[in-house]
């Protein structure tokens, strides 16, 4: 596989990072995921723009321009022969010598970082035919999920959590209300309308998020954009998830109970189709 770091694409073994970046240190910086389909990137300008904003929110100096990212990304495509799959970017803020709490002089060069993964045939994923069982687990993330940092270690703690109680994922929970999936936005479906959390601090501002909540407003749906209870989502008629990996995800069961009828509903498999059709 070849993969970009700050402007070289190398073999996947010959990459270097500093041991002192921050990113390795301390978890200093964001990253984003994109998915390709046919070979074409979905929803990108929206992820370069929220990886605008999260470096913006780190006072980060963005190294590149906007058309530098378009560019890599293609490239990487086409280098690594990609035609279904996902394509991962980082930018940590460096660090030119020691360990220290204070951020490092503004001239410093943050490490931009890119790779593919190839999944080939990414969109008929077998998990959104049967749907995805989660299990809830306490929110103990940090303040600023509006910012898609790598400090990635909760999520990850909830996921295994959630993989010990024999589920696919983890619907965090903070103050009795839903915040979000391990790593995606969540929604439930009562009466026909759409019920997901408003954006906040939070919560990430999800790229799939927007898109589909348009697209659910072009087809007449209703939607209502508050909080809700796991009692509640258990109580739904349908419930999914979003993200640019896993596009619209049926979810069927939470802490073992059965959403609906335990099967896919209506309102996540026809978002799912006009999300993948508009993409294509
Ligand atoms: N995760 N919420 C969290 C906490 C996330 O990590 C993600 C994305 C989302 C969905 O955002 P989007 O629709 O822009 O992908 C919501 C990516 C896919 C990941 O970490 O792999």
């Amino acid at each position: 596989r070849t993969v970009y770091v700050n402007g070289d694409y190398l073999p996947e073994d010959e990459a270097k990072v500093s041991v002192f970046d921050r990113g390795f240190l301390m978890a200093d910086g964001v990253y984003e995921v994109v998915s390709v389909l046919d070979g074409k990137l979905l929803d990108f300008d929206g992820h370069l723009a929220r990886l605008n904003r999260s470096l913006d929110a780190l006072e980060i100096a963005n190294p590149l321009a906007d058309a530098d990212y378009l560019a890599a990304h293609r490239e990487l495509v086409a280098r690594n022969g990609i035609t279904d799959g996902l394509i991962y970017l980082q930018v940590t803020r460096g660090n030119p010598g020691d360990r220290d709490f204070a951020y490092p002089p503004k001239d410093t060069r943050p490490t931009v970082v890119m790779f593919t993964q190839s999944k080939p045939g990414l969109a008929d994923q077998p998990a959104a035919r049967t749907g995805w069982k989660v299990a809830s687990v306490e929110d103990l993330r940090w303040g600023r999920r509006d910012i898609k940092t790598v400090q990635l270690l909760y999520p990850s703690m909830a996921k295994m959590e959630a993989k010990a109680r024999g589920c696919d994922d983890a619907w965090l929970v903070e103050d009795g209300k839903v915040t979000e999936g391990s790593s995606n936005n969540v929604y439930i479906v009562k009466d026909g309308v759409i019920v997901t959390r408003e954006l906040s601090h939070d919560i990430l501002h999800g790229i799939t998020r927007a898109a589909v909540l348009r697209l659910a407003k072009e087809a007449q749906m209703r939607i209502e954009e508050r909080s809700f209870t796991i009692a509640e989502a258990q109580a739904a008629d349908e419930a999914f998830a979003t993200s640019a990996s896993a596009f619209v995800m049926p979810v069927v069961g939470i802490d073992g109970v059965s959403v609906g009828d335990g099967a896919p509903g209506p309102v996540a498999k026809r978002l799912r189709e006009i999300y993948l059709e508009e993409s294509r």
